[in-house]
Order: C-alpha cells, then sequence, then structure tokens
C-alpha cells in the first residue's frame, strides 16, 4: 500500500495508463540527472487506447489530480492516448504547465521530413482522434499525414517480443500502407513503440526517419522548466524517483525493467477514488 510519507517537494509528475511511459521517464531522468520524479501507471484500468474519449479524460484528470496533491511543479502526459484526448482539458483545469507527447514528436517530424510525407503510428484512440494529423497540419499544411493503429505492438512489447518474427511479420503488415504511401518519416506515437525501433527500422529501411516522441518530449520537459526558471541543477544533489501503481506492483516491477532500461526501485500500490 501507499506509504503517505514517502513524497517529493518539486518533483515532475508524470503519468501513464501503464508501464509504457517509462520509456519517457526514462529519457527525462537522462536529459534532466537532477530531475526527481514521480510516476503514476494506471495499471488497474490500462489499455487507454481501446477506451473512448470520455473515459479517457476521466482517467487522465484522475491520474493528474494524484499527482497535483503531491506538489508536482510540471505534469508530463506520457500517454499518447491520454495526451490526444485530454492534454486540452488538463490545460485548462491545472494550474502547472502540461507537457504532452504529440507537439514535441509532431514538430520533430514537421522539421525532418524530406518529402512532407509523414506516417504516425499508435493506438486506435490515438489515430482516431486525429491529434497528430491535426496538429502536424497547423505546424504546416503541405505535409500530408498518413496514419495506420498498430494494436498488437502494444502486448508484443511488453511480452519482449519486439525483434522475432512475430514482431516482423505484424510491423510489415500494419506498415504496408505507410510504405505504399512513401513516407520519408514515421512518428512512433505510442509509448511502447520506441522498444520496437529495431523492428521498425528494418521494415522501413534506413532513409526513413522514426521519430521518437519520448526523447522529443524530454527535450520540450527541458526546454519549459529551462523558460520558467523551474529547472534544477546539480547543487540541489542527486535525484529520486518515485513509481506508484493502481494495480499490483509486480508486473509493472517486472515487465518495467525493460521499458527503463534500469532497476526501478520501490513500487507502491495507491487507490485514485476520492
Ligand atoms: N500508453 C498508451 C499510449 O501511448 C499505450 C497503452 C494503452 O493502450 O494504454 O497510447
Amino acid at each position: 500500500m501507499e506509504r503517505p510519507d514517502r513524497n517529493l517537494k518539486q518533483a515532475i509528475g508524470i503519468f501513464d495508463s501503464g508501464i509504457g511511459g517509462l520509456t519517457v521517464q526514462r529519457e527525462i531522468k537522462s536529459l534532466l540527472p537532477y530531475e526527481d520524479t514521480i510516476y503514476l501507471g494506471d495499471t488497474a484500468r490500462v489499455p487507454y487506447g481501446t477506451k473512448s474519449q470520455e473515459t479517457v479524460n476521466r482517467y487522465s484528470m484522475e491520474d493528474a489530480g494524484f499527482l497535483m496533491k503531491r506538489g508536482v511543479k510540471l505534469l508530463v502526459v506520457a500517454c499518447n492516448t491520454a495526451s490526444a484526448y485530454a492534454l486540452g482539458n488538463l490545460r485548462d483545469r491545472l494550474t502547472v504547465p502540461v507537457v504532452g507527447v504529440i507537439e514535441p514528436g509532431a514538430r520533430k517530424a514537421v522539421q525532418v521530413t524530406t518529402r512532407k510525407r509523414v506516417g504516425v503510428i499508435g493506438t486506435e484512440g490515438t489515430i482516431k482522434s486525429m491529434a497528430y494529423v491535426n496538429t502536424i497540419k497547423s505546424m504546416d499544411p503541405e505535409v500530408s499525414v498518413h496514419t495506420q493503429a498498430c494494436p498488437l505492438f502494444v502486448p508484443l512489447a511488453e511480452e519482449g517480443w519486439t525483434d522475432n518474427e512475430v514482431a516482423f511479420l505484424s510491423a510489415v503488415t500494419y506498415l504496408h500502407n505507410l510504405k505504399r504511401e512513401a513516407v520519408d518519416t514515421v512518428v512512433l506515437g505510442c509509448t511502447h513503440y520506441p522498444l520496437l525501433k529495431g523492428t521498425l527500422r528494418k521494415v522501413m529501411g534506413e532513409d526513413v526517419n522514426l521519430i521518437d516522441s519520448a526523447e522529443e518530449t524530454a527535450l520540450e520537459v527541458g526546454r519549459v522548466l529551462m523558460e520558467r526558471g523551474l529547472k534544477r541543477t546539480e547543487r540541489h544533489g542527486p535525484a529520486e524517483h518515485l513509481f506508484y501503481v493502481t494495480d499490483s506492483p509486480d508486473r509493472f516491477t517486472m515487465v518495467g525493467r525493460r521499458f527503463l532500461g534500469d532497476e526501478l526501485g520501490e513500487v507502491a500500490q495507491v487507490s485514485l477514488e476520492g
């Protein structure tokens, strides 16, 4: 159960539907090594990718509420589906800066595309929301955006099947249309997809840019902290990282290692009710 004594003042709050957001936490940790983080994975209610906008919105508000109570100075919506459906709402209601994963990935894609043909892959919800298409078009209306939901990539990444025949054949099947459209850039619009980068590279070829939303989001977090004068430096001492989940921590801790590329330390179970 949650240990109420454990809290960090002025940490970066990060939430995701479950384990996947650890890819974002990992990039933040590596780019901003003096920042404390508090991570919440809503493992009791994952996946968000197949749920309606209304439900994802409600869950996201509850996730954010939990982190706000812990006094975070900035909130990162690490989940692409939650960013796609709930970012506006969160920004309207919260008093701290809110960074989602869609804008940073979209911006990078617009910067690097050579023929203005961009592919976006994500969960069903992210693709259906049109969030990437609208954001990319608002940045450069001349870019043509081609999208593809790849729901099987989430369980494959969690199973650790990221570089085998099943992953390869799934990628060949899902990416067929994007290849036919001759996209020169593909945005990995889901927390889990960075783990499949090797396979996606094999299928799309060496010349296609693969945009890792997690990396771009960490850069954005760094920029926002700097702009607002909230960035911590060496003199604050070593960073601490707390992890909370809404279901039993066992699976999160085990599978999370692969997503984080490191040991997680202590993970506490919490209830978001009330
Ligand atoms: N975290 C989700 C995302 O990035 C993937 C897992 C889920 O469907 O909840 O969209």
